[in-house]
């Protein structure tokens, strides 16, 4: 099949196009409708149909043969440990843990938060809410608490899933007592806590609360799939929007799970048996769907790395686990490459390993910049393929479709628009630009199946985020442009969303937490570009007059409020006082012009600017 006849028919007749491809999956019950409109005038896939996740993933696997093959690898470099389940054995424990789940009244629709390191028992957990129709709300363990209370109250879960510690290296950073102060701080009080102790770190357990996740398990009897509909949540999961409280993106049963078996085979080119690896965590959304779901559903086995691209204890940890397990297709944050690269930069620690298996590298969360791309091809003379993601799709934008027809890769470009995504370039007013004119990306409705169809409990948010800005479009936050080719180039987001090694953090949330300390007047927090992160985040501070701590002291308190209140994903390292903030007459802050400035990229002033001066001031102080 090529690109072009597929993608046609995704665009000229959704319908048809999408509900062919339902028969991927083994429904309960087949949909009928295949596109629902609601109340709310917001569209569904699938949403009569029946399914259940957990069943595609694990027991449609084990009753067609695929019990003994290998599900799930977990490598924990850092923990010491390596252990592996085969299809059987992970369904037996997710059963287990499932049941566990219902002994503690979890029920289809109940939220269940979870808030684990990259070990088995994070998956576990997840497939567990699946099989019960739960709906699971994974936190990165990089946040810190006031991040998990704000999910708390949002999400208001049931149970907390979480254990007794994570792994940072040789650091060992306990969780538990993270999670004991997110619930002491949030308004909404869990029922219960089931929490894995770790030999690491041993959680102390408040016994009107927590519960030791083995002793449950022992106790508990295998649950089985719960027939859920096509719309039900399968989950919840939070990303930085614009201001400071995170979007509950969420995900529905029937069109996720036929758009990761469809990606398996159509972007990713695998097959059943096939070892696939995300090199990224189950707190991000690539976690979700390339860790856990989608290879999984599509039979491939999957791998769950406890650990870091360098430091691990070298730049050839990848490596060896690729080899070590057969992987055929990476897929990691360019940040990760941009580090291997730092440290092994003749790829010599990559010929210590034999990678005759691998056959594919994918990079997303970032742009692939040409000179890690570049990089990766002429190391590894393979395929590198850049591709265009977002929390909000739960899959690739824009790809090479490397399974259906691979294309000729270009330096800096996302390839083409995945079929489903009916993209076009927008200027300010909604029209539609020409081959290399940059502009706002937007997706022309309806959105193809797995991407969000609200924000959790707020569809007036949903609706003013992403669907106001171009009436018909879902307006995805990034600009970028297409070339003469119909190659998709990606040039960044447009709004107060910066991304930090893979990591989507919000400025504007930094920006309120820093005007928060009673000697700042005002601030601006802009993402400066980083060699190996791709951005950092920096701060612009107008101090009070009446500020009595020294400068320097003053910056000490921002960088470790951010710390407490974000985590230490956050990575605010860097804060300039300043006399006066660039802003137009009108009072907006010129962080375009202080972005471009801190890069040393050509910038105009605009001319209804109030203060010309203040730009002056902070061209000396950099
Ligand atoms: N729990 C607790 N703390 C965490 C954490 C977790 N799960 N993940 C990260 N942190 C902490 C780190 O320890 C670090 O703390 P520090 O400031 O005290 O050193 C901080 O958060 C920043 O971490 P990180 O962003 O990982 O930066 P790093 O400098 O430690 O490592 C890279 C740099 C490039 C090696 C690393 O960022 C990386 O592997 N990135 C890939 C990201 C990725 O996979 N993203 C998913 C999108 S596909
Ligand atoms: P997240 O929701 O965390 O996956 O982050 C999504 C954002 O990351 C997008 O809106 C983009 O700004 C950026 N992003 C992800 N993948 C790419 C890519 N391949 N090229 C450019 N930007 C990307």
């Amino acid at each position: 099949m090529s690109y072009q006849t597929e993608y046609q028919a995704s665009i000229e007749n959704p319908v048809k196009f999408w509900g062919e491809k339902s028969s991927l999956i083994d429904w309960f019950k087949a949909p009928e409708d295949m596109l629902k409109t609601d109340e709310h005038g917001i569209q569904h896939w699938y949403a009569d149909g029946e399914l259940n996740t957990c069943h595609l993933a694990l027991d449609y696997h084990v009753a067609n043969g695929r019990g003994d093959q290998l599900a799930l690898i977990y490598d924990s470099p850092v923990a010491g440990q390596k252990k592996s389940f085969t299809f059987t054995e992970l369904r037996d424990q997710v059963a287990l843990c499932a049941g566990m789940l219902k002994n503690l009244g979890v029920e289809k629709g109940d939220r269940v938060v979870i808030y684990m390191p990259m070990i088995p028992e994070a998956a576990v957990s997840m497939l567990a809410c699946a099989r019960l129709g739960a709906i699971h709300s994974v936190v990165f363990g990089g946040f810190a608490p006031p991040e998990l209370a704000v999910r708390l109250d949002d999400a208001e879960p049931k149970v907390v899933m979480t254990a007794s510690c994570g792994i940072e290296i040789a650091r060992v950073i306990e969780y538990k007592p993270l999670v004991d102060e997110a619930i002491r701080i949030a308004n909404h009080t869990p029922e219960a806590c089931i929490v894995l102790q770790r030999p690491q770190a041993t959680a102390s357990m408040d016994a009107s609360r927590d519960h030791d996740w083995q002793t449950c398990m022992q106790k508990s009897q295998p649950a089985d799939c719960v027939a859920v509909k096509g719309s039900d949540l399968l989950y919840i999961l939070y990303t930085s929007g614009t201001t400071g409280k995170p979007k509950g993106v969420i995900r529905e049963n029937g069109g996720h799970a036929v758009a990761m078996k469809y990606s398996m085979n159509a972007i990713y080119d695998m097959q059943p048996g096939d070892v696939f690896w995300a090199a990224s965590d189950v707190g991000w959304v690539v976690g979700h769907s390339y860790i856990v779901y989608a290879p999984l559903i599509h039979g491939c086995t999957t791998i769950m790395y406890e650990g870091k691209p360098i430091m691990t204890p070298d730049a050839g940890a990848f490596w060896r686990v690729i080899s070590e397990y057969g992987v055929k297709s990476l897929f990691t944050a360019p940040t990760a490459f941009r580090a291997i690269k730092k440290e092994d930069p003749n790829g010599e620690l990559s010929r210590q390993y034999d990678l005759s298996c691998l056959k594919t590298i994918f990079a997303a969360g970032e742009r692939l910049d040409p000179p890690t791309y570049e990089w990766l091809s002429d190391t590894f003379k393979l395929p590198v393929l850049d591709h265009w993601w977002q929390t909000e799709t739960g899959w690739a934008i824009a790809s090479n479709m490397f399974g259906l027809e691979p294309m000729p890769p270009k330096s800096g470009s996302s390839t083409v628009p995945v079929p489903g995504f009916n993209i076009d370039i927008l200027d300010e007013a909604g029209n539609r630009l020409g081959n290399n004119e940059q502009g706002f990306i937007a997706i022309k409705l309806p959105l193809p199946p797995s991407c969000l169809t609200s924000i959790w409990g707020d569809v007036d948010r949903f609706k003013e985020a992403y669907l106001q800005t171009f009436p018909g479009y879902f307006a995805t936050g990034d600009g970028g442009y297409f070339d003469e080719d119909g190659y998709l180039f990606i040039m960044g987001r447009v709004d107060d969303v910066i991304n930090v090694a893979g990591h989507r953090l919000s400025t504007g949330e930094m920006e309120e937490i820093v005007g928060n300390h009673p000697m700042v007047a005002e601030c601006a927090v802009i993402g400066r570009k980083d060699e190996l992160k791709g951005q950092m985040p920096m701060g612009f501070v107008v101090l009070k007059n009446s500020a009595e701590s020294s400068e320097q002291q003053i910056i000490k308190e921002l960088i470790s409020m951010v710390r407490e209140e974000i985590g230490a994903v956050a990575a605010f390292k860097e804060a300039l006082i300043v006399n006066r903030l660039p802003k137009t007459r009108s009072g907006k802050i010129l962080r375009k012009t202080l972005r471009c400035m801190v890069d040393g990229e050509p910038y105009t002033v605009p001319s209804t600017i109030e203060d010309p001066a203040s730009l002056d001031e902070i061209k000396t102080l950099l």
